[in-house]
């Protein structure tokens, strides 16, 4: 039985029972192989960009599943898949910007699957700026630890802008919002003071240096900063209560 990572068993999680799935940018393949033995998965597709992530993950069919042959395509981003061919996509383990990259090479297609699950490992913000700005709605979030960080989880139905950033703060249209997500704030993510607290820390850092620094518009950046505080420290408050 393939044992997932706290992060991996995450996200399957968030498939539901007879979805279909592609992995986009596989590499170990760990994940789908776990939903198909798992029978989350009737059908799982392993997909890369790179033959060698591929032969990893053929080595690790070979070494739990012998017997059963999978389905693994070689492709970069969406376009080793067919529009509707599969009921959930993740993309997982890559930087924020890649997967908007990837959902918007062709947005017909990628607006064809019921559930797309996102595990941005940068630039977080921006992938639900442009999740929102592109009418995705954002019906779940999670935070997870893996080693010394929180990877946050994010899920998404396609095509349907019910969430915009604010929903559920009163912090509405900031900054904040894109950070820390109102859809964590909601749900009281256990690890949410956690995650707060670490970018309260990095803002301190960053006002310190701006503070014995001698850039240009120093007091302006300094303000700035001391704003964003100001909001993660409401935000951690209100995540307290
Ligand atoms: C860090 S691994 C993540 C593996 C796995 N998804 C996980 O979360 O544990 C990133 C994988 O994405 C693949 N990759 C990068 N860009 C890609 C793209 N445009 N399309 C498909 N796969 C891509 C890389 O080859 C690599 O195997």
């Amino acid at each position: 039985m393939i044992k997932l990572s706290h992060r991996l068993q995450k996200i399957a999680d968030l498939i539901q029972p007879g979805e279909t799935v592609a992995d986009i940018g596989t590499d170990h393949g760990f994940l789908p192989m776990a939903l198909w033995e798992a029978g989350i998965s009737p059908h799982v597709i392993l997909c890369d960009i790179n033959s060698g992530p591929l032969d990893k993950a053929r080595v690790n069919i070979e070494k739990y599943f012998p017997e059963t042959e999978f389905d693994v395509r070689l492709g970069s981003g969406l376009s080793a898949i067919h529009p509707g061919e599969v009921d959930a996509v993740v993309i997982a383990g890559m930087g924020g910007l890649l997967i908007s990259e990837i959902l918007s090479e062709d947005m017909e297609k990628t607006r064809t699957f019921k559930r797309i699950i996102l595990q941005p490992r940068n630039a977080q913000d921006k992938l639900r700026a442009w999740l929102v700005g592109n009418g995705f709605s954002i019906y779940d979030e999670s935070l997870v630890r893996e080693g010394k960080y929180l990877c946050e989880i994010i899920a998404v139905l396609p095509g349907n802008a019910e969430y915009s950033p604010g929903n559920g703060s009163a912090l509405s249209g900031e900054w904040v919002d894109l950070e820390v997500s109102p859809v964590l704030l909601k749900k009281q993510d256990p690890l949410l003071v956690e995650f707060i607290e670490n970018k309260i820390r990095i803002e301190k850092k960053i006002l310190s240096a701006v503070k014995n620094g001698a850039e240009k518009n120093k007091y302006e950046k300094m303000e700035r900063t001391e704003h964003r505080i100001n909001l993660l420290e409401e935000l951690r408050k209100r995540s307290l209560t």
